[in-house]
């Protein structure tokens, strides 16, 4: 097992303007009880942009990701320190109230999980919860939110249906659909097509790729390819660090640092 020092680090600045950032950590430290998953990460995320998050299993790319909308504050035994900047606030505070600011910072999981309910109840459901009732109102963002997340010509016929009679693909994709219907600005994804089969994958791609001109969007991927294929900037995490971050193209053809050279051409460890 080779070592790598995890002080040799890369992390390019583009430096646009302000905003054009929808999101920024700033010194991102996570624990699990004495285990410190994440140690210092400070990572900017462009403005309708697609940023990957690579890195070998085990590095810190889920809890990272997690506490971008604050879904670690559910596990018991969780500390979180540091900055997460969006619009000129500090999400990671106690005085912020974490279920509205979910409406602006949405999540997908990597298994697809559809509510028990019918395709149009998995994308009403959250709306109602916040309060909106409206028929025409509901059947518009129904309407929107599957036509964005390509799913609508093969649904619109059947919205009663139950969500667990689609394919694996199709429940990602509304899942993606579910969560776009609270129109929020950052989309968040832990590895959405490692659940699925090669096509399925490349029609959830094909949406986030669209989606991009509406969103800002973060990916955890364990497939290289998928993060060359459809993002902007890449950024390589390495026990609990990120080693390098930079364009995509750079990460995967010119990386800087010996660890993101082994990772993405597969000698890695
Ligand atoms: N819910 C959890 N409780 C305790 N430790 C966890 C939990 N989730 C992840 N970890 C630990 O945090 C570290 C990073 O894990 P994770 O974020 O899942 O990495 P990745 O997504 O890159 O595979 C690992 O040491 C893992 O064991
Ligand atoms: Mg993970």
């Amino acid at each position: 097992m080779k070592e790598y020092d995890l002080n040799d680090t890369h992390i390019t600045k583009f430096n646009p303007k302000v905003q054009d950032i929808a999101l920024t950590t700033n010194d991102l430290h996570v624990w699990y009880g004495q285990n410190e998953a994440i140690k210092g990460v400070s990572l900017e995320f462009e403005k309708n942009k697609i940023t990957s998050l690579i890195g070998p299993s085990g590095c810190g790319k889920s809890t990272y990701l997690r506490s971008l909308n604050r879904m670690n504050d559910e596990i018991a035994g969780t500390k979180v320190t540091g900055e997460i900047m969006y619009e000129q606030t500090n999400i990671n505070s106690k005085q912020i109230d974490v279920y509205e600011m979910r409406k602006h910072i949405g999540m997908v999981f990597q298994r697809p999980n559809p509510f028990s309910k019918s395709i149009y109840g998995n994308i009403t459901f959250a709306l109602k919860q916040h309060g909106l009732h409206d028929k025409k109102q509901l059947d518009e963002i129904v309407e929107t939110s599957l036509k964005q997340a390509a799913l609508w010509d093969q649904v619109k016929d059947n919205l009663d249906k139950s969500a667990h009679a689609l394919s694996g693909g199709q429940q990602q994709r509304l899942c993606i659909a579910r969560a776009i219907a609270l129109k929020p600005d950052v989309l968040l994804l832990d590895e959405p097509a490692s659940a699925l089969d090669p096509i399925s994958t490349s029609k959830v791609e094909e949406t986030l790729v669209n989606l991009k001109e509406n969103y800002t969007i973060a990916i955890v991927t364990h497939n290289m390819q998928q993060a060359a294929r459809i993002s902007d900037y890449t950024a390589f995490f390495y026990m609990g660090k990120v080693l390098e971050y930079d364009q995509t193209a750079k990460i995967f053809t010119r990386p800087k640092i010996q660890a993101t050279d082994d990772y993405v051409s597969g000698h890695f460890g």
